[in-house]
């Protein structure tokens, strides 16, 4: 991984960051001049008008930075970030750090030759009396970024290289020896403790599901525990209502999710946070075979509650909705966040960077907004009312796996809803921002983007 250092050290290749000057032309965002001579490269980033810089912009001028002294072969780059420093403090510091690290790691390749990946970086622009400070902010926002890095290879790793089991064995090792303690209960368990509707999509393979709890309880002053579900479903063929060709590339990723909420547990525990924290991810594949589910069937769940599945192809709400049992009635959670690629509707709606969010707490509502501010993601938050409540109503069962072919966000989001028992909910549709083809922000890399730790590290911080 690069490193980051505080110290200076003459590398032959230098970043500077400039402030828009309308007067003189230069300056405008995001763009790159060229000065110094051959042995002393020397590239010049316009960062726009200082007061205007938030933290999404300031991490793509490090990125591009860090990408553009990449691209000339540097191994090594002093990056002076003064003109920030001089006008802000130390206020924009995570924002670079995540820019660089993450601008300057790439996804994990199966090549037979890998890549040699070793990169310094010197920041300049720091006074002593800050120097402190400015590493203990370097490390903590370097602890989020590993976070996000998991989160990256897991969601890019292949379907075949990460299977539900070999999923669980990840987790496990991220966690080990750490103060999150790790509980994984295998598909013979699962069917054992009555969740049906993740046994009923999980089944469809012969890797069979699991069920993983992680708790993270260290605020002992304080009642709050959060709770967060993340969708874990390593392959989703769409099962007998079977995706087309053209839409099976991204399936791999229907993990993303999980890999979020593990992202933030990671983060948190690393930075030793004051939080108490469980996180449930139900881990599944959804495959065709003779023990998959049918268009029609009809399944139980945790909370005893009969579903009818009009399509196999929604199976995350299924395995989300017995987790969210789980949690609210196992773990005494007080608010509830569940994190899912969950619906090809948001991507209609948002887009690849903005998330679709549906809550029925208004403050909970508010700090992920600003988490999320912080974090540098974007977010938009979608109405419900009770008429969307409604679609989900089944004639056979107590509910039924989708509505009709409108606002499919939206009722999906209220299926999960249904089990979550009256606690706070704020729910997160990530499948438009988890995966990117073509890159939107300069610190993204074709595939995985790491959607959701941030913000998840940062709201559970705010409840405590
Ligand atoms: N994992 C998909 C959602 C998805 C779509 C993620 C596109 C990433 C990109 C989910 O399981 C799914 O297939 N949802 C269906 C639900 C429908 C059948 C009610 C969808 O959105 O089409
Ligand atoms: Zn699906
Ligand atoms: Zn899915």
């Amino acid at each position: 991984m690069t490193t980051i250092h505080l110290n200076q050290q003459t590398t032959g290749y230098q970043i500077h960051l400039v402030a828009e000057d309308e007067k003189a032309q230069k300056g405008k965002g995001l763009e790159i001049t060229y000065c110094g001579q051959e042995e002393n490269i020397c590239i010049e980033v316009g960062i726009g008008k200082i007061e205007k810089l938030d933290p999404i912009m300031t991490k793509e001028i490090a990125a591009k930075a860090i990408k553009e002294v990449q691209r000339l072969g540097a191994k090594a780059v002093s990056f002076n970030i003064g003109v920030l420093t001089r006008a802000n403090g130390l206020k924009n510091l995570q924002d670079i750090v995540e820019g660089i690290l993450l601008a300057s790691t790439l996804p994990k390749s199966y090549k037979q030759v890998p890549l040699e990946e070793s990169f310094k970086v010197y920041l300049e622009g720091i006074s002593e009396e800050e120097m402190e400070r400015a590493q203990k902010l370097i490390s903590q926002r370097k602890h989020i970024v590993e976070g996000i890095l998991l989160a990256r290879d897991w969601v890019n790793a292949p379907g075949n290289k990460l299977t539900p089991r070999h999923f669980v064995e990840n987790i496990q090792k991220a966690f080990e020896g750490s103060k999150v303690e790790v509980e994984v209960m295998d598909g013979e368990a699962v069917q054992k403790m009555g969740m049906e509707a993740l046994y009923a999509v999980g089944d469809s393979s012969s890797h069979k599901p699991y069920f993983v709890v992680l708790r993270y309880l260290q605020n002992p002053k304080s009642q709050e525990i959060m709770g967060l579900v993340g969708k874990g479903v390593t392959c989703d063929t769409g099962g007998y209502c079977l995706k087309s060709a053209g839409s099976m590339l991204g399936i791999k990723g229907d993990m993303a999710g999980a890999a979020a909420v593990l992202g933030a547990v990671y983060g948190l525990s690393k930075n030793e946070c004051q939080v108490n924290v469980v996180a449930c991810i139900p881990i599944c594949e959804n495959r065709i075979s003779e023990s998959s589910l049918l268009p029609g069937d009809v399944i139980g769940s945790l909370s005893g509650k009969q579903i009818e599945v009009l399509n196999t192809d929604a199976e995350g709400r299924l395995i989300l909705a017995d987790a969210m049992t789980y949690i609210v009635s196992n773990e005494k959670v007080t608010k509830v966040l569940d994190i899912a690629t969950l619906t090809g509707a948001v991507v209609s709606l948002l887009g690849f960077s903005i998330g679709g969010v549906l809550c029925d707490d208004d403050t909970l509502w508010e700090s992920l907004e600003t988490s999320a501010h912080k974090a540098g993601e974007r977010y938009l938050r979608i109405p419900f009312y009770k008429e969307h409540e409604k679609m989900i109503e089944s004639k056979i069962a107590d509910i039924k796996n989708m509505g009709e072919s409108y606002c499919g966000t939206i009722t999906a989001a209220l299926f999960i809803r249904e089990f979550a028992q009256g606690v706070s909910w704020i729910h997160l549709d990530i499948a438009g921002t988890a995966w990117v083809d073509s890159p939107v922000f300069e610190y993204q890399h074709k595939g995985a983007t790491g959607a959701g730790v941030t913000s998840i590290y940062y709201l559970c911080q705010q409840i405590h």
